[in-house]
């Protein structure tokens, strides 16, 4: 493992510019999705080199449904094949997958493969990869808000944190979202609080480990204060 100073423990990327990647280049954008994929290996092999903890990738937003069926169905198609290969990089590192969000309505087989995966995964502890799957921040509130007014007590701040879909890691200490667009786009609302941001101008399937290293060394530039003084 190469060291570097005081890394994010949870680093969320919002994965942005791949229609646009592929666009400039002539390509359907489900092209750019393709190589959005290959941008995630990458993503995942720099965070085992660097020591990251825990990575979440936002796959699939609550909003995407809006996009067309063709696009919708190649999303799942690479997630698909990304998470079924024999040996993948979740097995051969030892690193654990789940996922955040509701998958209910996903097509039956990738529902299998991704439950099967994270089922053999799930006493990996070198590092954890979440997959925002159909995931929307304000959801994610609603669903936790839901599931404590059953329970019939007052609340706490913690009380809702724990009942997040992320209830069991840690909140992202840092948040990248490529492409140069500076919005969270209803990713991990509660949760990002505190986070530190960062908005590389690079397009998601051209982000590599140089980027990568490059976000690091930002993140340590910044002087995290949780609302104290320094
Ligand atoms: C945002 O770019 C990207 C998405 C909505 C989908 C990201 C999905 C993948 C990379 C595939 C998922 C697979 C794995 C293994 C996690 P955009 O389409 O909004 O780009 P644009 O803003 O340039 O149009």
């Amino acid at each position: 493992m190469t060291k570097l100073l005081k890394v994010p423990n949870h680093i969320a990327i919002i994965m942005d510019g791949n229609g646009r990647w592929a666009t400039k280049r002539g390509l359907p954008r489900n092209l750019g999705h393709k190589e959005g994929v290959n941008a995630v290996e990458r993503t995942i092999k720099s965070c085992l080199k660097y020591g990251i903890r825990y990575c979440t990738f936002f796959a699939f937003s609550t909003e995407n449904w809006k996009r067309s069926k063709e696009e919708i169905d190649g999303i799942f198609d690479l997630l698909r094949s990304y998470i079924s290969k024999d040996n993948n990089i979740f097995i051969e590192n030892q690193i654990k997958l789940s996922s955040i969000g509701v998958i209910d309505p996903f097509p039956d087989d990738l529902k299998k493969a991704l439950n099967d995966l994270k089922e053999k995964t799930k006493n990996f502890d070198k590092l954890e990869v979440v997959f925002a799957l159909n995931y929307g921040g304000r959801d994610d509130i609603v669903r936790a808000v839901n599931k404590l007014i059953k329970q019939g007590n007052e609340i706490n701040e913690k009380d809702i944190l724990l009942s997040l879909d992320t209830g069991d890691i840690p909140e992202p200490d840092f948040v990248i979202r490529t492409s140069g667009e500076q919005r969270l786009s209803n990713f991990l609302l509660y949760q990002m609080a505190y986070s530190e941001l960062y908005f590389p101008k690079v397009y998601w399937p051209d982000f590599n480990e140089k980027h990568f290293v490059k976000a690091l060394k930002a993140y340590q530039k910044r002087n995290r204060r949780f609302g104290g003084l320094s």
